[in-house]
């Protein structure tokens, strides 16, 4: 019986961090200088003005505290309000390889495994810098990765559904070892103009480097988990959209930009799928034949700490203790796919060989991914 398990995980972290306060600050900035410069068509009453955001009212609605962006200045500049990045020639290594390289190298390191004995790489994401060369392959060449490689985008849910495509092709016998990389550069699609979005995300990268053990094998030396199922769900929703694509320059009448940007209407994304994420974990555990009890670990998709707090409750049938569902957005903010898998990078400490887990991400589309998994070995 072949078997596909988890190795090792890597995580690109951006040097630039920064604060509710700080961004607040900037936002402020920016707001009285647009109502100072619209004041007249808001006195007609053609606009209405904007209000101020508060540092207070993203901790208390989110958990956010903190998040990384891969370029503070231009994010933090309220004349700009949007990271700003350097175009790079054809032959540079564009910014989503070169952070996806970071992530996978820790990942290799962990598995003790070197580029060249990987021969499938998946990069999942919500937004990629160009349609192709797919940056999965351009990963591919710098690693010396053999077999095959490409990209995909199921939003927040792009980490579980890239390694759902994963263990298929392990257990399939397409591939002998993988990695799945989550490159997120959120802060290009965030709209730090408005105070309703501009505290939700943060920059990172994640790497899972995942291998087919089969029977007869000499099993690799060090930590692996072994992936037990996975199950993907996805119910259409326009209460989480981006518009960006390359229809928009072609479209009559255009859009302004802040319409090709991240937006959802968050309060009602909360009240629907807090409830659809509890009960596909509830069948998904139990058409696996795992009690509850046996998971020592919730690795949820970091986005909200009130859902994350809900959907746990609602599993479990109490409040869930910190280390049962550990969060990563009061530092990270949402990571969109690259969430819960910082969460199982840095937290999966304290679990014994034999117990399980569950990984699990959820986002726009509606889409829902989990992943089941046991420890192996230490
Ligand atoms: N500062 C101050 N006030 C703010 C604000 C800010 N930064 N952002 C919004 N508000 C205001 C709103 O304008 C609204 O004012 P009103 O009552 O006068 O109309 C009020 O605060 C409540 O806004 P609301 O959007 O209902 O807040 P919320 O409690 O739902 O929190 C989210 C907003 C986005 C934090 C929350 O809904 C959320 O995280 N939802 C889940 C998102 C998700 O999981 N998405 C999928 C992955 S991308």
């Amino acid at each position: 019986m072949s078997r596909v398990v988890v190795r090792g995980t890597g995580l690109f972290t951006p040097e630039g961090g920064v604060t509710n306060d700080e961004l607040v600050e900037s936002l402020t900035t920016a707001t009285l200088h647009w109502n100072e410069a619209n004041a007249g068509a808001i006195a007609r009453g053609e606009l209405a003005a904007r209000d101020l955001p508060s540092a207070k009212f993203i901790v208390r609605a989110s958990g956010v505290g903190h998040r990384y962006v891969i370029d503070k200045q231009g994010v933090l500049d309220p004349t700009r309000l949007r990271p700003r990045i350097r175009r790079r020639g054809e032959e540079e290594l564009s910014l989503q390889a070169e952070i996806c390289l970071s992530a996978a190298r820790e990942a290799l390191a962990q598995a003790g495994r070197s580029g060249d004995e990987i021969d499938a790489i998946v990069v999942g994401c919500s937004n990629l810098q160009r349609p192709y060369p797919a940056i999965a392959i351009e990963v591919q060449a710098a690693l010396g990765a053999g077999g095959f490689a490409f990209d995909m985008n199921v939003a927040c849910s792009s980490a579980t559904f890239a390694l759902q495509n994963v263990v298929d092709a392990l257990r399939g016998g397409h591939a002998r070892r993988a990695l799945v990389l989550n490159p997120e550069l959120t802060s290009g699609h965030t709209n730090f103009e408005l105070r309703e979005f501009h505290f939700i995300f943060g920059d990172a990268c994640t790497a899972i480097v995942l291998e087919r053990e089969d029977e007869g094998d000499e099993p690799a030396v060090g930590e692996a988990w072994e992936i037990l199922d996975t199950r993907l769900v996805t119910r259409f929703s326009n209460n989480i959209r981006n518009d960006a694509g390359f229809l928009n320059p072609c479209e009559e009448p255009a859009r302004a930009p802040h319409e090709l940007l991240f937006r959802q209407n968050g309060r009602q994304v909360a009240t629907e799928v807090s409830p659809m994420v509890a009960e596909h974990l509830r069948k998904h555990l139990a058409d696996a034949g795992i009690p509850i009890d046996r998971v020592r670990r919730l690795w949820l998709h970091q986005a909200n700490l009130g859902m994350n707090r809900a959907i746990a409750k609602t599993l479990l049938g109490r409040d869930a203790l910190p280390e049962e569902a550990p969060v990563i957005l009061d530092e990270y903010a949402n990571t969109s796919s690259a969430g819960s898998v910082i969460a199982f990078h840095r937290h999966r400490g304290g679990i014994d060989v034999g117990e399980c887990a569950v990984l699990c991400s959820f986002g726009a589309g509606y889409s829902i991914g989990s992943v089941l998994l046991r420890k192996l070995r230490a």
